[in-house]
């Protein structure tokens, strides 16, 4: 039966919920043992923060006075949240969005608040800033941080504000748990989704997701729809990305600055454990290294790379849509004729043989090559449009430099296309 004083908005069903109990028994130690006020949930997107911290709120919620759950969406006014908040908790007898009253009644009454999707506040680019009109939450986040009360507030976000970072080294009872996935909710889904396949091939399939139960969930229903629910002739495609999961990927990495699309080209394309040495020699523009050594740290907290021993590296899935992505604009500025990443990044390296799922995958410049010959229509327009290109470096000395020099001669051996002397030495000029 619901409890007077509680108030679950659109809190998810979790009725099927699975696993997760090392997760939820130091969650709970945290806010029951040891009295934390701001506990984030942080991670990718369907790795199951929202799940997770509506099972936590659920098993704890008669700890607590008040339980209130609400998910922040792009349209809500942080305002009227936080008058719903006062009204909750004084019984209507308040609606302000004040927080000085809002910690009045976190101090009177032991109250749980949980805020779902805090990612959506903040502002693209450097995510320490929240979005105009939204500052509110920073405020409202740092009262309950630092103030003395015995409630708590749960957050789950895909990112976590700089903010909440400096909060978590300064204010005692804050903490904040980087979600990964889980492989034993990622086995019980493609349980209950009754795949055919050998055990082997299904822990396979989890490991390629990196265990993210959304796209454990998004793959398997493709499965049963193009595949007859048969797990090794999906494997067979040598691909992880189907079109919900890229668009769940585009969704995540729009918000990404140039540098930090850089940094994901870098390690997409090294295909190995990549030092910060490494991405530091790999920048052409004069960047400090603290702005580089922040765009790391920013992604980590996207959970778009991670760290392993003395290196950074992506998931799987994650490596294939930034390789795809680079492979796709290299291509339009080859025919286009306009050079930015080509010039950027070295399209062969010492590991550049692209691991796919069995490995068969061609290189990265096998594949541009291969993509570029389809686009043009016959083995002439090819030439021709080689040439075009190497006339725009006569004319236009700097549209190819040292990387760009490098790739082109590169890509002209894969496609048997010998330079003449003359043709050589306009390079040799360039560099
Ligand atoms: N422990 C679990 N048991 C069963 N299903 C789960 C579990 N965790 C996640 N799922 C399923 O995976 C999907 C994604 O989970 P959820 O919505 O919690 O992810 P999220 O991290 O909040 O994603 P987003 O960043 O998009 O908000 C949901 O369909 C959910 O039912
Ligand atoms: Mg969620």
């Amino acid at each position: 039966m619901q409890k007077k004083n509680t108030n679950w908005g659109a809190a998810i069903d979790i009725s099927s919920f699975y696993g997760r109990s090392q997760e939820l028994t130091q969650l709970k130690s945290w806010i029951i043992e040891d009295g934390c006020r701001l506990v984030k949930v942080l991670g990718m997107a369907g790795v199951g923060k929202t799940t997770l911290a509506t099972k936590l709120a659920k098993s704890i919620q008669d700890q607590f006075e008040y339980v209130i759950w609400r998910a922040i969406q792009h349209t809500s006014s942080a305002n009227d949240l936080v008058t719903e908040f006062v009204s909750f908790l004084s019984h209507q007898q308040e609606s302000k969005p004040d927080i000085n009253l809002l910690i009045h009644y976190l101090r009177k009454s032991q109250c749980l608040l949980i805020l779902d999707n805090l990612e959506t506040t903040l502002d693209a680019d450097l995510m320490i800033n929240y979005r105009s009109g939204y500052q509110i939450y920073s405020d409202l986040i740092r009262a309950i941080s630092t103030t003395n009360h015995n409630s708590c507030l749960i957050l789950t976000s895909r990112e976590k504000p700089a903010e909440i970072a400096t909060l978590e080294r300064t204010a005692f009872k804050v903490r904040s748990l980087n979600l990964e996935g889980s492989q034993e909710v990622a086995l019980h889904l493609l349980q209950s989704k009754q795949l055919l396949g050998s055990e082997e091939q299904k822990q396979k399939l989890c490991l390629l997701y990196s265990h993210n139960p959304l796209q454990i969930n998004m793959v398997a229903n493709a499965i049963i729809k193009l595949f007859d629910g048969k797990i090794d002739k999906f494997l067979e495609q040598n691909t992880l990305l189907l079109s919900n999961i890229s668009q769940l990927l585009k969704q995540q990495l729009h918000r990404l600055s140039e540098l930090e699309w850089h940094i994901m080209y870098c390690i997409a394309i090294n295909q190995q454990l990549t030092s910060i040495d490494t991405l530091a020699k790999s920048i052409w523009l004069t960047v400090p290294k603290y702005q580089l050594l922040n765009a790391i740290e920013r992604l980590i907290w996207r959970s778009l790379i991670e760290k392993q021993g003395q290196g950074y590296t992506q998931k799987p899935v994650v490596m294939e849509y930034v390789v795809e992505r680079f492979k796709e604009q290299i291509l339009s500025e080859l025919i286009n004729k306009e050079f930015f990443l080509f010039n950027q990044h070295l399209l062969l390296t010492e590991n550049s043989k692209y691991c796919g799922i069995e490995n068969q995958t061609p290189g990265i410049l096998q594949g541009i090559a291969d993509q570029f010959c389809n686009y043009c229509p016959s083995r002439i327009a090819l030439k021709r449009h080689i040439k075009e290109i190497i006339e725009e470096v006569q004319t236009f000395q700097n549209c190819l430099c040292k990387y760009g020099i490098s790739n082109f001669i590169h890509l002209c051996n894969y496609l048997e296309f010998e330079l003449t002397t003359a043709e050589q030495e306009i390079f040799q000029h360039c560099l």
